[in-house]
């Protein structure tokens, strides 16, 4: 073996940090205490995540639900919508999220074409995000139009958070990402849609891009947690992409995302300071020789 390249040694920080997150993992949470939360009126906060630094980091933080979400295709390898993304690519990040969690639920998103053709496959495709990802629960976009779907999966006992209202995977159906449920009918198919997910079995629903007076409306109809995102503040929970709280997408930024911190910032910095070191030959030093 090379020197420096001993297990536990001083080139990976998972062989420090030890795995799976240390934040009580002798609880892990479940979807019946995600569900509990909405019968206990707590929020329930909600992030994406697709690598093990930044599942651990979060996870650690308290997180409830870390969401492996299929964003990943946009904001991590820089496609223009998130149709590319391939269920190789979600079964890597998944397992990738799941090393780095202890506590938090790990629900992974089922990309374009996994769920849509036929039930049977979508059965195949939950389960190996389940069995190979490490993920609790898998998530699906669409309402009654993937009912039976969602139905089918959850009857082999992976469980299912829905996901209506702006769907990116109907970006061209929608014209856009544009809200939904503006019109009094579209209002009404979210309000069925949103039942028809809770009739299915979905132990959850993610409201996005719809007005948050609806999101209230569906909140209160459903028995089910509803997680928003650009869907107002009266959803049980609220979502958003970790890229996108931490100012690491400069690219677009929806009126629906605060940006908590600037971690481009601080990245660019440090990388200015590595190149004007390495150039001016400052770096690297006696202490870091061997
Ligand atoms: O893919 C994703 O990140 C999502 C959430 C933003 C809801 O589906």
């Amino acid at each position: 073996m090379p020197f420096g390249l001993v297990p536990g040694g001083i080139f990976r920080c998972a062989a420090v940090a030890g795995g799976r997150g240390p934040r009580d993992v002798s609880k892990p949470k479940t979807i019946l205490d995600i569900q509990k939360m909405k019968a206990a009126g707590e929020k329930i906060a909600v992030l994406t995540a697709y690598d093990y630094p930044f599942a651990r980091l979060m996870d650690q933080a308290g997180i409830d639900i870390i969401l492996v979400g299929d964003s990943v295709g946009t904001v991590v390898s820089g496609y223009d919508t998130t149709l590319p993304v391939t269920m190789e690519e979600m079964l890597y990040h998944t397992r990738a999220v799941a090393r780095g969690t202890g506590q938090a639920l790990v629900v992974a998103d089922m990309p374009f074409l996994s769920y849509q053709v036929d039930p049977r496959e979508a059965r195949l495709n939950a389960g190996r995000l389940v069995k190979e990802g490490g993920a609790q629960a898998v998530k699906l976009e669409g309402g009654t139009n993937v009912a039976a779907t969602i139905r089918a999966i959850v009857e082999m006992d992976v469980p299912v958070m829905g996901h209506i209202g702006l769907t990116p995977q109907s970006v061209h159906r929608m014209g856009g990402y544009r809200v939904q449920g503006r019109e009094e009918a579209q209002a009404r198919q979210l309000l069925a849609d949103a039942r028809a997910v809770e009739a299915a079995g979905a132990f959850a629903v993610v409201l996005e891009g719809i007005p948050a007076a609806l999101a209230r409306e569906i909140t209160a109809a459903v028995a089910i947690p509803t997680i928003g995102i650009g869907a107002g503040v009266g959803c049980d929970g609220q979502v958003l992409v970790i890229h996108d709280i931490l100012g690491l997408c400069e690219k677009y930024s929806p009126k629906f995302v605060k940006r908590f911190a600037d971690v481009s910032g601080t990245i660019r910095r440090g990388i200015d300071d590595y190149i004007r070191e390495v150039k001016a030959g400052d770096f690297p030093g006696p202490e870091h020789s061997f």
